[in-house]
């Protein structure tokens, strides 16, 4: 009989740029207030990059650095790597390609997965999906964003809630009952116009006129998307309760995407998990897209123990939405 894999997390590498944008440093650039800001969104600094020589790729880079160091394994060990991102470097020219150089994955292919906010719960099922086939043996999945290159520093709807960031995941083969177990995936393009960069694409290709009506920037209807992304959260999380048999009493740890401290508080409530279970970093690097969920579990990865629970959940951009449950297993630095 044909050996059954699953994929677990192994190593763990995230990182920031140094520099801290503060919310005071934003009240000086539109008319907002940092007492508004922490109450409306949880969010108290971002980090982003400032220095216009450093992209996604560099971002993502450094946290492969860190997951490398952490699992003791060279680069040329990595065989696949999937960037989920909605600032590429490039249009055209992958970052994964980018971050394969630049890391010294000299054995890895890699491809890039869009899909905003969700993109890194989508990118994890599909690192998971080619370990659970028997075909490889590690992937590296990484969420990164570099949104500060796509915000409008004058929409203050905007620009306080987006920071700078990469996280990323070693996946490799057990045949334990551990790792990725389930997921519950929705998209749908109906939401496309509340949360979207309308230009630089092509149905609208970056143009004098584009630039000077800022349609390069994220535009966002807040308040659709706030009251979208927690009944999308809140729902998936549960038919991955039904799937998977579970309550939950059950989950020892939720990581939701950090979009709003009080979208996270709302999730929690509607699933009946004490914020005590809840891991929460948005305070320190607001919304990082693609990175926040793997910021999340570096983060935290000490207050994990094997046969944890974790209910992974995410919204965003699309609409895209969903949730993930995943059994903790040892990791590879682990005595
Ligand atoms: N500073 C001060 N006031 C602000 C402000 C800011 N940065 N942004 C908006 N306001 C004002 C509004 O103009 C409005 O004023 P009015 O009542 O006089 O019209 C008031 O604050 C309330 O605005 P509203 O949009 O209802 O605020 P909100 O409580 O919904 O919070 C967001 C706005 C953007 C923080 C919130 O809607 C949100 O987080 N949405 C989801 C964002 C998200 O998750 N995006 C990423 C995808 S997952």
């Amino acid at each position: 009989m044909r050996t059954r894999y699953n994929a677990r997390i192994t190593a763990l590498g995230g990182y920031v740029p140094e520099h801290i944008l503060t919310n005071h440093e934003l009240e000086e650039m539109v008319d907002t207030n940092s007492e508004w800001i922490v109450s409306r969104t949880g969010i108290k600094e971002r980090r982003i990059v400032n220095d216009a020589q450093v992209a996604t790729s560099d971002l993502a880079v450094k946290a492969v650095a860190r997951l490398l160091d952490d699992a003791k394994l060279g680069p040329d060990a990595i065989e696949c790597v999937i960037v989920a991102t909605s600032t590429p470097d490039y249009i055209m020219v992958s970052t994964a390609s980018v971050v394969c150089e630049k890391a010294g994955l000299v054995n890895a292919w890699g491809v890039d997965s869009n899909a905003a906010c969700s993109g890194f719960l989508y990118a994890l099922t599909l690192g998971a999906s080619l370990i659970e086939s028997g075909r490889y043996k590690n992937v590296i999945v990484i969420g990164a964003d570099k949104n500060s290159a796509i915000i409008n520093y004058e929409d203050r709807n905007t620009c306080i809630l987006f920071g700078d960031g990469a996280g990323a995941v070693l996946l490799e083969q057990t045949t334990e009952e551990e790792g990725l177990i389930d997921n519950v995936f929705k998209t749908d393009g109906c939401g496309k116009e509340h949360l979207i960069v309308q230009a630089g694409g092509s149905l609208n290709p970056s143009s004098i006129e584009t630039i000077n009506n800022k349609l390069n920037f994220i535009s966002q209807n807040g308040r659709v998307v706030f009251k979208a992304a927690i009944e999308g959260m809140t729902q998936t999380c549960k038919e991955v309760f039904k799937r998977n048999d579970i309550s939950s009493e059950d989950i020892d740890w939720l990581i939701p995407h950090q979009a709003n401290l009080r979208i996270i508080q709302s999730v929690g409530d509607n699933l009946n998990i004490p914020i005590e279970k809840v891991k929460i970093n948005i305070d320190r690097y607001g919304n990082t897209t693609a990175a926040t969920i793997p910021l999340c579990l570096w983060d935290f990865k000490n207050d994990f123990k094997a046969g944890d629970k974790l209910l992974l959940t995410a919204f965003g951009a699309g609409f895209s939405w969903g949730a993930s449950y995943l059994i903790w297993g040892k990791l590879r630095g682990d005595a």
